[in-house]
């Protein structure tokens, strides 16, 4: 790697105080020429975005994540109102919660806990990660962020005694999606266990009118903030969902939409070659040949930037990941994101990167400052922090020498500026991607197909347990049940089903093991 094509390629925003090198991506040196058209129809498209067309054609929505953190880009003056109002809803909230004239039935709130799933957890996750203090911030947050029992039996422990003082933040989007209300019911359940009332305890982040929002209302919980149609689950870390979890934390979050906006204007400068946004996307079809055939690996060298690839992964994965492009060709288009955080990492799945199979490009993100004040000297006139740098550059080398392609952002910290930043970068980069394969990257089929296929796995557990109560005390295989039920191309599905519902203390059925495994029978006591 030259020093000349890095001069070339190594873009500083100085007023960020931001760099992307893509130096270490061995396109061609007429590649970013060749592409010129693609990316600037992708910049007036986005262009058209933030001027609220139907950008996600599929639900015949706009996609409005840019308004966010500047209202006055919002197409209509009641938008406008509509996002500025909420943000200084949730301003005046946190502030009435911090001071105590809103608190719990035990006192001030000292615990947050925030109930969603995806769109509506990743975000407030990773910003926690990155931005919290335990010591000093004014409450000590939580998640319920699946339908998994026992993982809300740790969080509900270690809340043990508490409730009285922790505020729960229900988020939901549509307001109807399984895993958070079920994580709202157990919550519901613990609150009047510990004989305390939910709703002077609770908030709901959801869309007006949907079943939470109703039930929010009729339950007499706090407050309630909107989510907006035009704000997709993914983008949403800088609207309500993302806003009121990081105020109640006591995180700036004007600095948080500051950092976005700031990152906003540089990714809306047409020249493309001046925009980090556009030089992503293009790097990344360049590595994967615009059909995903290379993994994206995201390696920040920062412990607060650990849960950013997770984040990551689902803005790009659900955005991307289409089996349709926008005309409706057949296309299967997606790019695979994972990664944790280095040097960690380098004691992991590293070595695979460096000698292995070559199906990966990397991004390195390095952060300057090591900490806040000064650092000891770990060696003779080294710090930790001087390690630190010294595997990330060594690392990227390491693969480089190997022929592995990588990106590499530096910013100066991790603050909640930072966040701000990073987060509207990859945001508009993905969008970009999505022009550049021209798919709708603002819309998520295959989420919902899940939801509707775990919709069908209970109807069947409710005919299987009618099916044994209506016969108490006779067992059954599996492969009897199914032909009892008249169901016999789904006996693997029963199968599962009876497993887990024996193994459960809910109901009265049991497991008559047997051998081979497929003779095992099950019933209801009598
Ligand atoms: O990004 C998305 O749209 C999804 O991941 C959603 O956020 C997720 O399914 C949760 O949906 P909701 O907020 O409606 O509960």
């Amino acid at each position: 790697m030259s020093w000349d094509r890095f001069k070339q390629h190594y873009l500083f925003i100085e007023t960020l105080d931001f760099a992307l090198d893509i130096s270490r991506m061995d396109f061609a040196d007429d590649y970013l020429e060749v592409m010129k058209p693609k990316i600037d129809q992708a910049i007036i498209a986005m262009e058209e975005l933030e001027g609220g067309a139907i950008a996600n054609p599929d639900e015949n929505r706009m996609v409005g994540h840019y308004w966010l953190r500047d209202a006055s880009l919002a197409p209509t003056p009641e938008l406008k109102k509509e996002i500025s109002d909420c943000e200084s809803a949730i301003k005046a909230f946190a502030a009435k919660i911090h001071s105590g004239e809103i608190k719990g039935s035990d006192g001030k709130f000292e615990h947050l806990l925030c109930i969603g799933i995806g769109g509506s957890a990743l975000g407030p996750e990773f910003v926690n990660q990155a931005l919290g203090n335990p010591t000093n911030d004014p409450m000590t947050i939580h998640f319920f962020d699946n339908t998994d029992p026992n993982g809300m039996d740790k969080v509900l422990a270690q809340l043990k005694g508490k409730l009285g003082k922790t505020l729960a933040v229900v988020t939901s989007k549509s307001g109807g999606t399984p895993e958070t209300r079920n994580g709202m019911v157990e919550a519901e359940n613990a609150w009047t266990k510990a004989g305390l009332k939910f709703g002077p305890h609770a908030v709901a982040v959801t869309g007006l009118g949907s079943k939470l929002d109703k039930h929010a209302v009729a339950e007499g919980w706090l407050t309630r903030f909107p989510m907006w149609d035009w704000v997709g689950g993914r983008t949403s870390e800088l609207a309500a969902v993302g806003l009121v979890p990081a105020a109640l934390s006591g995180f700036d979050i004007d600095a948080m939409l500051k950092g976005a906006k700031e990152m906003d204007a540089v990714t809306r400068v047409k020249d493309f070659r001046q925009n980090p946004a556009a030089l992503m996307a293009l790097m990344w079809f360049y590595a994967t040949d615009g059909v995903g055939k290379k993994d994206m690996v995201i390696l920040p060298y920062k412990d607060r930037l650990e849960l950013f690839s997770r984040y990551l992964q689902q803005l790009v994965m659900e955005s991307l990941g289409k089996e349709l492009d926008l005309d409706g060709n057949t296309v299967h288009q997606g790019i695979a994101v994972y990664g944790n955080k280095g040097s960690t990492d380098q004691h992991a799945y590293v070595q695979q990167l460096r000698d292995g199979v070559l199906n990966f490009f990397a991004t390195f993100i390095e952060v300057h400052t090591d900490r806040a004040g000064e650092s000891p000297f770990v060696e003779e006139k080294f710090t930790s922090g001087d390690f630190l740098q010294g595997l990330l550059l060594g690392t990227r080398d390491a693969l480089y020498e190997k022929g592995r392609e990588s990106i590499t952002i530096s910013v100066r910290d991790v603050s909640a500026h930072t966040i701000g930043m990073l987060i509207a970068l990859y945001e508009r980069a993905v969008g970009f991607y999505g022009s550049l394969v021209n798919v709708n990257a603002y819309h998520q089929p295959g989420v919902e197909a899940g939801k509707k296929a775990a919709a069908s796995t209970l109807e069947l557990r409710q005919q299987i347990l009618d099916a044994l109560s209506a016969k108490p005390g006779e067992a059954f295989t599996a492969e009897q049940l199914a032909s009892e039920l008249g169901l016999v191309s789904k006996t693997e599905l029963i199968f599962k089903l009876l497993e887990h519902m024996a193994a459960n203390q809910n109901r009265p059925l049991r497991k008559l093991i047997g051998d081979p495994f497929y003779e095992s029978k099950y019933l209801m006591e009598q």
